[in-house]
């Protein structure tokens, strides 16, 4: 069973995850090697990134010796486009702390064989040591990263279909659902919970029926998030909204 917090309100939620990020690339400093980060997407993680971007400029907390890899990507989108998801975290984060370009790794949405650069995805965590600390959000269909139901748990970085429901949440940023992409890249169940340690952000109160779900029905592939039940090192972050629909 994952643990849970309910903090305050999103903002204090975020500041307590940037905290935890902030003492894995300490540690791992300490340690004489380089610290891997598993990060996400969407509006949630928003103030987390805002906060990250925070601890680098007020109090040096430095992203030069840190490997990342972003959980997902939508096919057809170029790192380029607005939408994409190399674009957000260029925006968000990358271009506003010291973290070498070449250490950032989001899937290639305009590869030509999609399948190869999965595995590539695959090969390339394996070779920085697997990561250290993973963040995710979760989507209304209850999926992490882009694993649409039904995804198995032994799946592994992979095109995916985009459910209907996903398109139509994420057409906030495209201005309309026909310019949401139909597919994605993502990194698969077994990947995310391959994480030594799993970070769950979910705020809001329409986040309270699939945080139910996702924490209390037996694992299964239809609600991809209950997967996480079966990791030994999960935490979902919470605000009173998102928390309001399990007894916790
Ligand atoms: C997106 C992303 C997920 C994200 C989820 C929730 O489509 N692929 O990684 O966690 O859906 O997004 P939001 O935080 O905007 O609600």
């Amino acid at each position: 069973m994952s643990n849970v917090i309910v903090h305050p309100d999103a903002a204090s939620a975020a500041a307590a995850v940037a905290a935890s990020v902030a003492q894995v690339i300490r540690d791992a400093r300490r340690q004489d090697r380089k610290a891997v980060l598993g990060l996400a997407t969407g509006l949630t993680p928003l103030p987390f990134y805002r906060e990250l971007v925070r601890l680098h400029r007020e109090q040096g907390l430095s992203f030069a010796d840190v490997i990342t890899f972003n959980l997902d990507e939508y096919e057809g989108l170029a790192g380029s486009h607005p939408q994409s998801y190399r674009r957000y975290m260029d925006e968000h984060l990358f271009s506003q702390v010291d973290i070498p370009a070449s250490a950032t790794h989001v899937p290639d949405g305009t590869a030509a064989d999609p399948e190869q650069a999965c595995r590539d995805i695959e090969d390339a965590i394996r070779r920085a040591g697997g990561v250290d600390l993973q963040i995710l959000g979760i989507g209304r269909t209850g999926h992490i990263g882009f694993n649409e139901p039904p995804s198995l748990r032994e799946s592994r970085t992979r095109r995916v279909v985009l459910d209907e429901t996903t398109r139509r949440d994420n057409s906030v940023f495209f201005g309309n659902i026909e310019s949401v992409p139909r597919a994605a890249l993502t990194m698969g169940i077994a990947t995310i919970l391959d994480a030594r340690r799993i970070e769950l952000l979910a705020f809001g109160r329409g986040k309270a029926e699939i945080v139910r779900r996702a924490r209390q029905e037996k694992p299964g592939p239809d609600c991809p998030a209950t997967w996480l039940q079966d990791h030994g090192a999960c935490t979902f972050h919470l605000d009173p909204e998102s928390a309001s629909g399990s007894a916790i």
